[in-house]
């Protein structure tokens, strides 16, 4: 079969991102790559401000697409494109002003690379679940593309690309994946989903209210710490545990009234309540304040709460895991995607916890855990090789029917 490429853009959240990826010989192969993080510009908001996100993407997207193709790492030809399509182009970019100023002035450019048709089988795009503002940036530039190249799109749900995201350079992966049992842990999401083959999604649990990510983020900002929380608390919690034994570190936090609850632990259901984990983290923080001379905490205090927080997180986690497990037939794989699982503890936790079960853990490299491109050019990829991909060929009126879906979940077709 002839290698089957796609380019791939990502702009749910805070990560621009422009991918192109390749399905060849088997396996799913990054060709090109880049990602433009806007963590530093919400740090100061300590979270993602949407219509900076929105800005950000609308003034990144065009020279990341340029950085990407001219890697020289997929054949590309010289097109002309008739000015009707430029004018469609420009009329279909009405509402993202950064964006259309950028093509304008490319298309002025006869140099410029729009003129050269990358030799691809689609655009994939991610339209939900996200913040809406930035998803339509993503998704009015990849419509925008595939005009002017006459090239078909698809679109791509964001949760199965961190899904699809353990396939990519994963060398592990002779094994039978499902039925698996999936969880995601994002800032924004937290499910298990049962997945019988590809493109088969059930949701079996979720979170009530806040998502592990968003707590982290919560959490590390009633600490005082940056953003994203994810990492700080992590780093926090890991001084500890190199430090102490897990028991030694328990008998501390009992010395500094440090105790943080376990939500919805004994529910024998598969659903989780981390909203209140960080009530209970600014009641703490609160009163171990009341109670200090400087009405501020030490550094060993902050460390001692970040490593309560993970714990706690992680074993909700696992109970809900053990829960999910008992009511699931014939699993094979723990398949877990999302930002949070670049967390190293929770992954040593996850793979004993897999040991014990006797399924085998998939998770994504580091790279391809948080927010990327690559994962939606490779849940792309599976959908054409497994026959279930929306494609939608380039007619503004085809078009009309892609758009935002801020609350997309993985169990609904598109
Ligand atoms: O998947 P992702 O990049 O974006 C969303 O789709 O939401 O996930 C971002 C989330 C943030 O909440 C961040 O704090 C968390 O993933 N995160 C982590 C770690 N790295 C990122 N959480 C725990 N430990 C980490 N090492
Ligand atoms: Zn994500």
């Amino acid at each position: 079969m002839k290698d089957r490429i796609v380019l791939a853009i990502e702009t749910s959240c805070d990560e621009t991102a422009v991918a192109l990826l390749a399905y060849k010989d088997q396996k799913y192969t990054v060709l090109a790559q880049e990602l433009y993080s806007q963590i530093d510009l919400h740090k100061e908001y300590g979270g993602v401000f949407p219509m900076l996100a929105k800005r950000e993407h609308g003034k990144n997207l065009l020279l990341l697409l340029e950085k990407t193709l001219t890697a020289n790492t997929v054949t590309s030809s010289p097109f002309s494109i008739h000015e009707d399509i430029k004018e469609t182009v420009l009329t279909l970019l009405e509402r993202e002003i950064e964006l259309k100023e950028f093509f304008k002035t490319s298309l002025e450019n006869p140099q410029s690379f729009l003129y050269k048709k990358p030799d691809i089988e689609a655009i994939t795009v991610t339209v939900g679940p996200g913040l809406e503002p930035a998803l339509w940036v993503g998704i009015s530039f990849a419509k925008a593309l595939c005009l002017l190249w006459n090239i078909n799109l698809i679109p791509i749900n964001h949760m199965e690309g961190h899904v699809a995201s353990i396939l990519i350079e994963n060398e592990s992966l002779d094994t039978e994946l499902f039925p698996s049992l999936t969880l995601l842990i994002s800032g924004g999401h937290t499910e298990l989903v049962e997945i019988q083959t590809w493109g088969t999604y059930k949701i079996i649990g979720g979170t009530k209210d806040d998502a592990v990510g968003e707590a982290y983020d919560k959490v590390a900002r009633i600490l005082g710490l940056e953003y994203p929380g994810g990492p700080a608390i992590s780093a926090r919690a890991e001084q500890i545990r190199s430090t102490y034994t897990i028991a030694d570190a328990e008998t501390l936090c009992a010395t500094h009234a440090i105790k943080l609850p376990r939500p919805m632990l004994h529910s024998q259901d598969t659903l989780f309540s981390f909203s209140g984990l960080k009530t209970a983290a600014l009641y703490l923080v609160r009163d171990l304040k009341k109670v200090s001379v400087t009405d501020s905490l030490s550094e060993e205090q902050i460390n001692l709460i970040c490593f309560e927080f993970e714990q706690s997180v992680v074993d909700v986690l696992i109970k809900k895991l053990t829960t999910a497990l008992e009511k699931t037939q014939n699993v094979q794989t723990l398949i877990v995607g999302g930002g949070v699982i670049a967390n190293t503890y929770i992954k040593t936790r996850l793979q004993t916890w897999c040991d014990e079960q006797s399924i085998i853990f998939l998770k994504p490299k580091n790279v391809f855990a948080t927010d990327n491109a690559v994962m939606i050019g490779v849940a792309g990829l599976i959908q054409l090789n497994h026959g279930y991909a929306t494609v939608i060929q380039p007619t503004l009126e085809n078009f009309q029917q892609v758009v935002a879906r801020g609350g997309w979940k993985i169990d609904e077709i598109y």
